[in-house]
């Protein structure tokens, strides 16, 4: 079990005073009255991204870990009682400081498969938030939120969900009513970390209809706006699949893009 009884908010974003910043601020506000609340922000420190070296498929430890502040992020993580992660969307994904620290718990994952893990058992909780400029895109938080799935089991995290805020390019993009939504989700939060609530992404999501469940496998999901806009170009290729040296099948494809004169990124 975790040592402390402590919520840590993990802003993600390389940007000082962004929009992640703000709903971290706003989070903390809501929870401060719950339970002792910390917060670490990955702007400005330093991250270097896995090496794929394969040195901790043989001890379990990372050549890196004495010269970034990777492992010190690993360490609080794994002891608060709950992880609140928050990110923007980045290109369909986090952003490349916050992968390069994902990437970093390989040597968790490692240390498991070869059961040599050097690292007490935890079980802290974990959810996320992420925040997206764009308004449409049925799959516009998926990326993140499997990359943190996946993060988040590395690490030995119990992890009930990401929830997702769209349309907010800047932090004025979060006027009163995001603001209302975010001190309701906080207190939905505060009863989960009591142990009082068992599905907070559900009950957030419910509850606050600005939010929705980023994981594309829930039923939730399907509240994401996914309106398609206007069609305005085709591109057509062909793709030869080459087995065993021989070349097997030719196939030509024809793809339909969806694009708005706003929407550059999909
Ligand atoms: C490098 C970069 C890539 C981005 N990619 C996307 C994207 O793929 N989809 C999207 O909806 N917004 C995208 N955005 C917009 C951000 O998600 C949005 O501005 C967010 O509020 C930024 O939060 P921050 O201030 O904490 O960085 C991108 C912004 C930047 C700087």
């Amino acid at each position: 079990m975790p040592e402390t009884r402590e919520i840590l908010l993990l802003c993600a974003s390389p940007h000082k005073g962004g929009t992640t910043e703000k709903l971290a601020r706003l989070l903390q506000k809501g929870l401060a009255s719950h339970a002792s609340v910390s917060r670490i922000l990955l702007a400005g420190k330093s991250l270097a991204g896995c090496l794929h070296c394969g040195a901790c498929k043989k001890d379990g430890l990372c050549v890196l870990q004495d010269r970034d502040e990777c492992e010190a992020i690993f360490a609080a993580m794994r002891k608060a009682s709950l992880v609140i992660w928050l990110s923007p969307v980045y290109f369909y994904g986090l952003p490349a400081q916050a992968k390069a620290l994902v990437d970093r718990s390989q040597r968790f994952y490692e240390a498991a498969m070869a059961c040599h893990a050097k690292d007490a058992p935890v079980r802290p909780r974990a959810l996320a938030f992420l925040v997206a400029g764009r308004t449409r895109g049925k799959h516009l938080f998926t990326g993140s939120h499997l990359a943190l799935r996946y993060f988040f089991a590395a690490l030995g995290l119990d992890f009930a969900g990401s929830l997702a805020l769209r349309g907010l390019e800047e932090p004025a993009d979060m006027g009163p009513e995001e603001e209302r939504q975010i001190a309701h989700a906080a207190a939905l939060i505060a009863g989960f970390y009591q142990g009082a609530i068992a599905g907070p992404v559900q009950s957030i999501a419910c509850a606050c209809p600005l939010f929705e469940d980023a994981d594309p496998g829930s039923p939730g999901h399907t509240r994401a706006n996914t309106s398609s806009s206007t069609v305005s170009g085709t591109v057509s290729g062909t793709v030869s699949c080459t087995v065993s040296g021989t070349s097997s099948s030719s196939t030509s494809i024809h793809t339909q893009i969806s694009t708005s004169a706003a929407a550059h990124r999909g």
